[in-house]
């Protein structure tokens, strides 16, 4: 690429405002003259040819550094032919009016309304394809209302569901593994092989092959992919990127077994015990329904010195207690966990009088996301394998406990995170 090209090319940005301003306010006035028949701006009926050939001229002026900016790569292939061609045909209808405006002035006046709507639609698409091409087809409604979203064909992120039954299976689970893995190649302005996997609508659309056939794992190119030997040079992800693991890679066949929908929940579909326990197993959410924390009275534990706070996304608990408060954690008080179990996601007993009795209540709240125990006497954790769901897990200066015992844990639980 010959970089004086790229130099002038790229002056492309600023000349273009010259004829987006010039054919707006020329048509602008042109409506105006018309509508209040030459009441308003008069004056400035002479130079309206003389406006449009300005026009005229920047249009073509910037299209030629607008090609040759195009020359330096990078664009959308669709998103650029359609400024391109919009660009030429403004050129083209901008050249003709002002012909018209000095050629056949009886025609251009009683007319001019029809050039000066066709000057602004003409520009208005070419400046919003370019405005497209630079920023991306989202960047203008990315921060509006979600109907403007849903018209350029957004997809809308989802909340986070309360449980794995609500969960969508492609909007919750497998937009989230494609994203990791497979959309920095796959994507609306960089389409390997044809390809964009950002979106459900352009993921089953497919690339040069059906990426995702419903039901039908042979014919599913993605699958096919996803499964070949990884030394293959069509194993996808390509470049040693990471690969997608096993369970993944069963999870992606599972969604295809079951239709491949867009917005079906886990829940409404009838997926087998195998396919649900990984599932469980590979997705932070709830196995069981947990209530939304708003709804749950909690105040049998605050009376028994719990604090206790609803968790920002909207469910389950935080609950802690404080042995500075001066009481004394006792297993009676322990007990009156069992009723909220379902509901409990953050636990916080740091520093608290806990033993290993203490353990039998806590690797019953299964929901448990965080789990802090550090600063306590526990000898025993093997309890906390029962904990799918557990992230977090703070045995800081606990020392009595067995390093077997935690890496055991670790080795159950992919996703735990241990502060020691
Ligand atoms: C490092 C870049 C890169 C990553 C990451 C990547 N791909 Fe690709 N992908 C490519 C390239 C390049 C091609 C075109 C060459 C080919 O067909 O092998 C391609 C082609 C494909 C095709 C064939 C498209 C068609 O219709 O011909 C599929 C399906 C595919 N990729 C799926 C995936 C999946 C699924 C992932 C994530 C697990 C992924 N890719 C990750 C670069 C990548």
């Amino acid at each position: 690429m010959n970089s004086t090209i790229q130099f002038i090319g790229r002056f492309h940005i600023l000349i273009l405002h010259l004829p987006i301003g010039i054919l707006m306010v020329t048509s602008l006035a042109m409506l105006l003259i018309k509508i209040t028949k030459g009441r308003a701006l008069s004056a400035l009926k002479p130079s309206i040819p003389i406006l449009l050939s300005l026009g005229t001229v920047t249009v073509i002026f910037a299209s030629v550094l607008g090609y040759l900016l195009s020359l330096d790569g990078g664009y959308a292939k669709e998103a650029l032919d359609l400024h391109f061609w919009s660009a030429i045909a403004l050129a083209v209808v901008a050249t003709f009016i002002t012909i018209v405006s000095y050629k056949y002035k009886q025609l251009f006046d009683k007319l001019s309304y029809v050039w000066a709507l066709l000057l602004l639609l003409f520009v208005t698409i070419t400046g919003h394809a370019g405005g497209n091409l630079t920023h991306g087809e989202t960047y203008l409604v990315e921060h509006g209302p979600d109907f403007m979203k849903k018209a350029v064909g957004m997809e809308l992120e989802l909340a986070p569901p309360n449980s794995l039954a609500e969960a969508q299976f492609y909007g919750h689970i497998i937009k989230p593994i494609l994203r990791t893995t497979c959309v920095s190649c796959h994507n609306k302005s960089k389409k390997e092989g044809g390809l964009d996997l950002s979106t459900y609508t352009s993921l089953l659309k497919g690339g040069r092959t059906v990426a995702v056939k419903p039901n039908n794992l042979e014919e599913s190119e993605l699958y096919k992919r996803i499964t070949l030997p990884h030394g293959d040079k069509k194993f996808m992800p390509t470049d040693g990127k990471k690969p997608l693991t096993p369970a993944q890679v069963k999870i992606i066949a599972s969604w295809i077994n079951s239709e491949a929908k867009q917005k079906a929940t886990i829940g409404s579909l009838k997926l087998s015990d195998k396919e649900m326990e990984l599932l469980v197993q590979e997705t932070s959410f709830s196995a069981h329904k947990v209530i939304v924390a708003t709804d749950v009275d909690v105040s049998p534990l605050v009376e028994k010195g719990f604090y206790v706070n609803a968790l920002p996304d909207g469910y389950g608990l935080d609950v802690s207690f404080y042995p500075e408060v001066g009481q004394k954690l006792t297993m009676d008080i322990l007990q009156s966990l069992l009723p909220f179990k379902d509901q409990i996601i953050w636990l916080r007993l740091s520093r608290n009088t806990l033993d290993n009795q203490a353990m039998t209540i806590i690797s019953q709240c299964t929901e448990l996301k965080k789990l802090y125990v550090d600063h306590t006497t526990i000898t025993d954790i093997t309890g906390l394998k029962q904990l799918n769901n557990l992230e977090l897990l703070n045995v800081y200066n606990t020392p009595e406990i067995p390093k077997n015992q935690l890496q055991e844990l670790k080795k159950n639980n992919a996703k735990l995170n241990v502060v020691e």
